[in-house]
Order: C-alpha cells, then structure tokens, then sequence
C-alpha cells in the first residue's frame, strides 16, 4: 500500500469541510453563557433515579465533543497508541453510516460487501445512494474470504471505495483468517478503504486468531470497527468505536455532529473500562462460552437440526433445521420461528434467505436458564 493517499479517496466535499467550532473549543470553564443551554439545571425531579444516576455529569451542558478520556481507556483496553487513532459514534451503526459519508459520492461510488454479511452495509449504501457490489464469501460451511473474487471484483468495479469485512462475521460467527485480510488490506490494484467490523471479536477463545486493532499502524487503509453493544452488554448506551490512522480518524471526527456521544453513553462506558468493570466483562464472556459449548452439544441430540454453520466465534450459534428428509428447509426453519415467537415467547432470528444459510435458525447465546428454554423448545419442536 506505499501509494495509497487516503485525500485522494476522501470525499471533495469532506476535505474542503471547515468543521463546526464552538466557543467551548477554546473557553470551557467560567460563566458559561456560549451554547444557549439552560444555567437552571435538568427538569428532572432531583431524587428521581435518572437525576442520581446523572449527579455530576452538568447534563444540562452539552457533551464533551473530543472524548479524549473515554478514548484513553478504550486505546488501553485495546492496545492503541492514543486518542487520535479514535472516532467514537452513536453505535457502530453510525461508524458505518460516516465511512460512507467521508468517503463515497453519492451516485457515483460503490462499496464492496462479502455476504452472507450484516445487513447495515447495505442499508446504509442505499440511504448514502452508493451502489453495492458483492463477493460472496466460501459456502463450504466456513464461511470465509474468497479473496480472488474480491480482486475480480475491485478489477472491474473501480469505483469501490471501502470494502467491508465481518470479523467474526454475522450471521456467519465465522473469524477471517488473518492471513486473507492482510491480502485484502495489501491488493496492489486496490486505492481504498478497507472496514473490518469486530462487533463480536471478544467472543473469539483465547488462542485463536483475535482483533485486526493493532494493524491500523501498518495498514494506511483500515478502519476497525468495534461496539460496546455486545461482550460489554451496553447495547442501550450505544457507543460504537472507529479505531484508524490519526488521519482517517481526523475526517470522521470533522464529520461527525459536534456532541454524538452524550455525557451519560461516556460515563457508563468508562465505568465499564475501569478494572472492575473489565473483570465483569471476562466472566460474562467465559460463561457465554461455556453455554455456547453447552448448546452446540445439546444440538447434537435434536434430530431435526442439522450442521452448525460457521466456526462458531461469535455470542450466537448458526443452525440448520432440517425437513422429514433431512435436507435443509426454509418452510419448516420458518415455521419453527414463529411457532416460537408467537406461541412460546422464544425469539430467535431467521436467516434462511441469506446466501448460503438455507433453513437456518440464528440463535444468540443467552443465559443458562435462557439456553434451557433454547434447548427445550428446539426439542420439543425438532425430535419428532
Ligand atoms: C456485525 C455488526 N456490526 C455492527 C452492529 C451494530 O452495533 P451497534 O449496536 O454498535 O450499532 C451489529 C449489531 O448487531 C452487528 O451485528
């Protein structure tokens, strides 16, 4: 990649961006009369639990644009040199949605996706007017990078400007190998960015191949995407982490509203980075590998379900329910799912139309009491 300019993929636009400034930039203490908020205080009964919860924070003063502790904490969690290799965003949702917005021209650019992938990729390509093209990943039960295609596919398609990677992938709970992403992120014909989303990266077992974080000092290219949604169990707070060259991370950071994080996301998620929190964090993560072990075994003995797809890295487990002559079956993976819903209170996801996930059931791995009620039911409708 020693050629690669990330302004000549940057959006025109983007780089002429003189981004929003506020009085608080270079006054932030004193009589705070700059920002139209209210000096009365939150409207908030003050024994109210959300007026105690929030003690301290001055929620009635705009947020913290800059972030720099809260990215301090998560660049030592994650083995980063600093602060500017962040751009933090209301969930990774709203990573993903910037990356589009910096780099592609609406009309004009495409991404590439490699499904069976998350879906928000392509949702966010339509919302920005961004053409989708596609390699599908191995359909070996794998799930992992076809890498020829994906050059194909670069070759022909020159208006790629960011390819997005699902590490472990989703719905597939497949890890890429390493070595296929490095390829990915060192294609000679290649002049754009390369996403890779570890939304589910703490759940694969120590040992194994782990996060791509660290490369972003040898790659000029890569964006790491990653969430406190998932291993940390703050799905509600959203906070979503870009983790990339301090120059990426400079023109997401120029895009971004002025104060997308609130003072309450930033307060919880570095409670959760504090080494209390962090212990919680790895038991939690210990236990879901446990249960995820416990139900891949349980599913052995349902006679209805057939192959676990995948590699099995993820908080969620991938399955195959089978019809009276074992092969895989939407119909009948369909019927179970709303069987469950509507008349046992079970929710699960269907991904039987995702390619290469025929009559698949996803299944997130809950508690052990949660998983009994997984097991029982799939019993229930399956071993007949
Ligand atoms: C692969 C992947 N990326 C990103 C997200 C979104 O995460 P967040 O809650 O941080 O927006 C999800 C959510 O399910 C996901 O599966």
């Amino acid at each position: 990649m020693s050629t690669f300019s990330v302004k000549s993929i940057v959006r025109p636009n983007i780089l002429a961006l003189k981004p929003y400034r506020c009085a608080r930039d270079d006054y932030s203490s004193g009589v705070l009369l700059d920002a139209n908020e209210n000096s009365f205080g939150p409207a908030l009964n003050p024994t109210s639990d959300a007026a105690v919860s929030s003690e301290g924070l001055d929620i009635n003063r705009y947020p913290d644009p800059h972030q720099h502790d809260l990215k301090n904490l998560i660049a030592k969690f994650r083995n980063i040199s600093g602060p500017e290799h962040f751009f933090l965003g209301v969930g990774s949702d709203e990573v993903i949605d910037m990356i589009f917005r910096v780099f592609c021209v609406p009309g004009k650019d495409a991404v590439l996706i490699t499904p069976p992938t998350y879906g928000m990729y392509s949702v966010c390509a339509q919302i920005n007017d961004v053409e989708v093209q596609k390699a599908t990943l191995t359909l070996d039960g794998q799930f992992q990078l076809n890498v020829e295609e994906i050059e194909k596919q670069v070759e022909a398609h020159p208006n790629i400007k960011v390819i997005f990677l699902c590490s472990p992938g989703n719905p597939t709970g497949s890890a890429l190998s390493h070595e296929s992403m490095k390829r990915v992120l060192s294609m000679p014909n290649y002049k754009g960015i390369v996403a890779v989303d570890e939304a589910y990266v703490d759940f694969i077992e120590a040992g194994k191949e782990g996060s791509t974080a660290t490369w972003v000092k040898d790659y000029p290219n890569l964006i790491v995407m990653q969430t406190m949604s998932k291993s940390f169990g703050l799905a509600g707070v959203r906070l979503g982490v870009a983790i990339t060259t301090p120059e990426i991370a400079s023109y997401m950071n120029a895009t971004k509203a002025p104060y997308n994080i609130a003072s309450t996301t930033s307060r919880v998620a570095q409670e959760a980075l504090q080494p209390q929190g962090l212990e919680i964090l790895h038991k939690h993560i210990a236990v879901m590998l446990q249960e995820r072990s416990r139900l891949l075994e349980a599913f052995k003995s349902i006679s209805g379900l057939g192959r676990v797809l995948g590699t099995n890295d993820s908080n969620f487990v991938l399955v195959e329910v089978l019809d009276k002559e074992g092969k895989p079956s939407n119909d009948r993976a369909y019927n179970v799912y709303t069987d469950m819903a509507k008349r046992q209170g079970l929710v699960v996801r269907f991904r039987g139309s995702e390619v290469g996930c025929e009559g698949c059931l996803r299944i997130t791995v809950g508690t052990p009491e949660e998983n009994d009620v997984v097991i029982k039911l799939l019993t229930e409708q399956l071993n007949s």
